[in-house]
């Protein structure tokens, strides 16, 4: 079927479609257009041309649109997951929780609309400050693109988009080239929504094209990316003054303490390495067990990651299904080859079955290995032994990434230690360095990213604080 874009509140084609094909039957699902440079322009306009209208609208108007929007993904919740399924093959059940925080991602945007607050100046603790009276003003920065990868369609995009409505901004998404169903679904809802005419706009293409031209284009004045260093550190260097949000990758690491209750930690831990095919910015890529509870932890480990069923995205029962692309399958094959190559031992998967990847488990794996040091983004886990929880700290933290880590312990003094050495974004006290839930900041450090992201603080990097001083003193 033929889609089109979804710009200045009008359903448009263009010259140029693609085939969106299914990442696990590799049948055609859809048309998808390929916007031209007119396409992106026209876009950019609207959003120029809706902010008067955005900036009308008052405080409770945009909560209670971002509140429509909450309602209609809960009316709509068993679609909005299949279509994520069907075009990016993460299993049902993911994409239903997936939509779940989608609900509650646009709920907090809603809620922070009304809470958009500045802050008084205390201006007479200066010497030539008395009689003054200021106060900061929290205004929308103007027209936000938003750049969005293909691993969260929605929740992602709700991150964005959540947000910049809050804030009273107008938005161009461009989403990744192989979830833009999720993205019109979204422009379906927001039709149904008063939020004024071309205040939001969807453009389809490739990153190369369409982000490009997004970032070169003058009237934008930010850019907020979710993907893959090397783009986000392309983005940025061509910004210029544009205020830029970066959330890149990760290679998140785990210290696993003794004392611990080894089953629950290993139940987390298979859901953290291989929910949606490893697919996750914060997915659990590198394990550091103390020595005395290595043997039973890896033990366990496999046993439980056998368990996995793997299938169809579409099948409720479905744990593991097929990457996004084959060409990135292949690349995380030739990843778990070359870490066996350089002494890894391969404790499970490691091969492909009816085109899916097992989830694999390394062992012993060399640092310098890619599935250890690089962002893997496939189901793949190292499981390494440490001879002391600071030996785990300094592993996690010789990565080039700090997005979050997880440590379990019973020990106080030494959660603690961990939460202020190591060097993330967010540090997870016996729990997965894969948990998150949206109104919590979240955002990197190092190659991991800039700015932060959870519906507040993005309200912050998409406002300008400006200020406003009162003379008291007369004289008029
Ligand atoms: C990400 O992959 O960047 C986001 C992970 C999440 O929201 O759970």
């Amino acid at each position: 079927m033929q889609k089109k874009m979804y710009i200045n509140g009008e359903w448009v084609s263009t010259a140029s479609y693609t085939e969106l094909k299914s990442p696990y039957t590799k049948e055609t699902i859809a048309q998808i257009p390929q916007a031209a440079k007119e396409d992106i322009a026209a876009a950019v306009d609207a959003a120029e041309n809706a902010q008067q209208a955005m900036a009308n609208l008052t405080a409770l108007e945009r909560a209670n649109i971002l509140y429509s929007i909450a309602e209609a993904f809960v009316v709509k919740r068993l679609e909005a997951a299949t279509i994520i399924s069907q075009e990016s093959s993460k299993p049902l059940k993911y994409a239903l929780g997936e939509i779940d925080r989608t609900i509650e991602t646009y709920r907090f945007a809603g809620d922070e609309a009304k809470r958009l607050v500045g802050e008084m100046i205390p201006m007479d603790a200066a010497k030539t400050g008395q009689n003054r009276f200021a106060y900061t003003l929290e205004q929308p920065l103007g027209i936000i693109a938003a750049i969005t990868p293909f691993n969260f369609p929605q929740n992602l995009v709700a991150h964005k988009v959540g947000p910049a409505i809050a804030a009273g901004n107008t938005i161009v998404l461009k989403p990744a080239s192989q979830t833009p169903l999720s993205a019109l679904f979204l422009a379906e809802i927001i039709e149904q929504t008063v939020l004024p005419k071309g205040a939001f706009n969807v453009v389809l293409g490739s990153g190369g094209v369409v982000g490009d031209t997004l970032v070169e284009n003058e009237k934008v004045k930010m850019i907020t990316f979710t993907g893959s260093p090397a783009v986000g550190i392309r983005i940025k260097a061509k910004a210029g003054l544009k205020r830029v949000a970066l959330e890149l990758g990760s290679n998140s690491g785990l210290v696993v303490d003794q004392g611990v209750n080894i089953p629950h930690v290993v139940n987390k831990c298979v859901t953290g390495a291989f929910s949606n095919q490893g697919q996750v910015c914060i997915s659990l890529q590198r394990i550091y067990v103390v020595e005395d509870v290595f043997e039973t932890f890896v033990a366990e480990m496999v046993e439980k990651t056998k368990d996995l069923y793997i299938g169809s995205p579409l099948e409720e029962t479905t744990d593991i299904s097929a990457m996004i692309h084959e060409k990135e399958q292949q690349r995380a094959l030739h990843w778990i080859n070359e870490a066996v190559a350089e002494g890894a031992t391969l404790l499970y998967g490691g091969t492909v079955k009816d085109g899916v990847l097992l989830p694999t488990i390394l062992a012993n794996v060399n640092p310098s290995s890619k599935v250890s040091c690089e962002e893997v983004f496939a189901p793949i886990v190292s499981i390494n032994k440490i001879s002391s929880i600071e030996e785990g700290i300094e592993a996690i933290n010789d990565s080039d990434y700090g997005l979050q880590a997880g440590i379990f312990t019973k020990d106080i003094a030494t959660a603690f230690a961990a939460s202020k050495q190591l060097e993330v974004g967010g540090v997870v006290i016996n729990d997965i360095p894969t948990y998150r839930v949206d109104q919590m900041p979240y955002g990197g450090v190092k190659q991991s990213g800039t700015g932060k992201e959870g519906v507040k603080y993005a309200i912050h990097e998409m406002t300008e604080t400006k200020l406003v001083i009162w003379n008291q003193e007369g004289g008029l």
